[in-house]
């Protein structure tokens, strides 16, 4: 039986925050190790470029994300985990399948459409600021899951309607030249929590309230003792479903831990005893792979050797499928 391909792309413009650990990374290093599905996680530095244009940064968080993933137990053996800049037929695809891609369809995107009301709301040209590489992304990404043949593709609900329009493109696109692409589908998983930030909305670099995932113990405590709570004080009984401190512990804790603390904040605990609690479950959970993160981050040349061993491995397919392709557009020899 073949297994159900899986495939996931993480923009390398910033820092791993417990966000990231919660909602993607965690799930998907346990898919991985479930044996039960062919995972193929990628590091996507040409999206990066998209909304990053210092090169320092570019090049750091690709570091640092794939010194996370690694470090959390991502076993590069089981998966094919690759750069995608190390995959030139991406970006050639992206092209085949660009010319196969309606325009008004890209019109339609909602990172595009925000933009573009941005500048309206402020009376700027309805273009002002927006690169093609923001307006054509959704076709890159397309390319990044059709070069795979990938059926599913976890992702947030933000992400949704690019998978769409990955659909869309592959069913153009077999339509006219034949059936080269397996149709993918989101894989958006509601029981993976979409954890708070500082401030209480969602953890995100875009907000600037996250909490980095390694960091030094003391660093950790202090963003923990940063979280915005109330005034309440202790003695006082609190409300667990609106507070961040309360849901973070809950990402992290197992079902008895959780019924405790739900039941310590209806006794009044104190903002900074339940603040201590957690930053001590948090750090429980990352004090391992912490160790094993700064390791890498110390020996980039070893985690380089792991993705090219990945980039190795993902050209085996994207190769093959790239010629089937040409041939099938009509590059081809000429004898
Ligand atoms: N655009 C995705 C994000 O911002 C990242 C990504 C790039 C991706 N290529 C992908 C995700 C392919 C899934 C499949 O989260």
């Amino acid at each position: 039986m073949t297994r159900k391909r899986v495939l996931t792309g993480i923009t390398t413009s910033g820092t791993p925050h417990l966000g990231n650990y919660v909602g993607a990374i965690r799930p998907a290093v346990a898919a991985s190790r479930s044996g039960e599905c062919d995972s193929f996680f990628f590091l996507a530095d040409y999206h990066a470029l998209i909304k990053c244009q210092d090169p320092a940064l570019v090049k750091q968080s690709t570091l640092e994300i794939a010194a996370a993933w690694l470090a959390l137990g991502l076993d590069p053996e089981l998966v094919t985990f690759y750069r995608q800049s190390d995959i030139p037929e991406i970006p050639e695809l992206t092209w085949l399948l660009t010319c196969m891609t309606a325009k008004g369809l890209v019109n339609r995107a909602h990172a595009y459409k925000s933009a573009v009301q941005v500048n309206e709301d402020n009376n700027e040209d309805p273009d002002f600021g927006i690169t093609m590489g923001l307006y054509s992304y959704p076709i890159l990404m397309a390319a990044d899951i059709l070069m795979f043949n990938a059926h599913s593709i976890p992702v947030g609900r933000d992400q949704i309607q690019h998978i769409e329009m990955a659909r869309d493109i592959a069913q153009r696109f077999n339509h006219h030249y034949g059936e080269h692409f397996v149709l993918p589908s989101a894989q958006v998983d509601d029981g993976s929590a979409v954890l708070q930030g500082l401030d209480g909305r969602k953890m995100s670099k875009s907000y600037g309230n996250i909490i980095p995932l390694f960091s030094t113990e003391k660093q950790l405590k202090k963003h923990i003792n940063k979280i915005k709570t109330n005034l309440l004080a202790p003695g006082e009984p609190k409300d667990p479903d609106t507070s961040a401190v309360f849901q973070i512990w809950q990402a992290f804790a197992t079902e008895e831990q959780t019924a405790a603390m739900r039941q310590a904040f209806q006794d009044g605990i104190a903002w900074g005893e339940a603040k201590k609690q957690l930053f001590d479950l948090v750090n429980g959970q990352l004090a391992e792979p912490r160790e094993r993160y700064f390791q890498l981050m110390a020996q980039p040349g070893e985690v380089e050797k792991v993705l090219q061993r990945g980039a190795e491995k993902a050209r085996v397919h994207s190769t093959q499928l790239i010629g089937k392709l040409r041939r099938a557009v009509g590059l081809s020899a000429l004898d």
